[in-house]
């Protein structure tokens, strides 16, 4: 089967990133499993997306036959973005745990995708996703400390939020890749990487 998948980075530690080190391992192993894929990469450290400023979300809320030239050219970056999203059926997004949440970059990619009228709207019966169904999504997390199991769960706002506003969307499918503990030195690192190595074969084993 062939697939398109969009590959999205998010830390800016380059080779000394532990999400992207694992991301390019979940791309290797799909395309060992589809050799056929197309992959587009999207790196948000890289090329970081704008915080929405007052002209983009105007765009955002104007009909597309109603837009100014100006108007177009501001949601431009989002309509590259969302058509991105709608074109892959497999998503891997590197996450690093930054403050409890998300890094910001990140955060931005997620205020350009969740637009009304293109990804979701609110129906009569509350919000309804526009994607295309079906997709799947593997989300490669790195954390210095451990959250797995309480009191420090209480603050893994990352997978918290990521699990909901994918979920918003109708991204429902979603893995998540746990890579933990990796601030408590060198053996832990390592243990945490074999750790998020077999979770995410096991993922991609449920790839079809
Ligand atoms: C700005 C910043 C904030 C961080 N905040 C947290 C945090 O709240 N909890 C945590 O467990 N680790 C935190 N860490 C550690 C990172 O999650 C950890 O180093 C992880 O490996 C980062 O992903 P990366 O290696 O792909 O860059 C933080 C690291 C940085 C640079």
């Amino acid at each position: 089967m062939t697939h398109t998948i969009l590959h999205i980075d998010s830390s800016p530690l380059g080779d000394r990133s532990i999400s992207r080190r694992l991301t390019a391992q979940t791309l290797t192993e799909l395309q060992v499993k589809h050799p056929e894929s197309a992959i587009l990469t999207r790196d948000l450290a890289a090329n970081p997306l704008p915080h929405l400023d007052g002209m983009t979300i105007g765009a955002f809320f104007t009909p597309p036959d109603q837009r100014t030239a100006a108007l177009n050219e501001a949601a431009k970056l989002s309509d590259q973005a969302i058509d991105e999203l709608i074109a892959a059926d497999i998503i891997v997004i590197g996450a690093p745990m930054w403050n409890f949440g998300i890094p910001s970059s990140l955060k931005a990619w997620i205020d350009h995708i969740v637009r009304t009228g293109r990804t979701f709207k609110y129906g009569i019966a509350g919000p309804e996703s526009l994607l295309p169904k079906g997709k799947k999504v593997i989300i490669v997390s790195s954390r210095g400390g451990m959250y797995s199991e309480s009191p420090m769960n209480a603050m893994d706002y990352q997978e918290t939020y990521l699990r909901a506003v994918l979920g918003f969307l109708g991204l429902t499918d979603v893995s998540f890749i746990r890579a933990e503990g990796v601030g408590m030195g060198e053996e832990a690192v390592k243990s945490a990487i074999v750790l998020a190595e077999s979770q995410l074969s096991q993922a991609i084993e449920q790839v079809a």
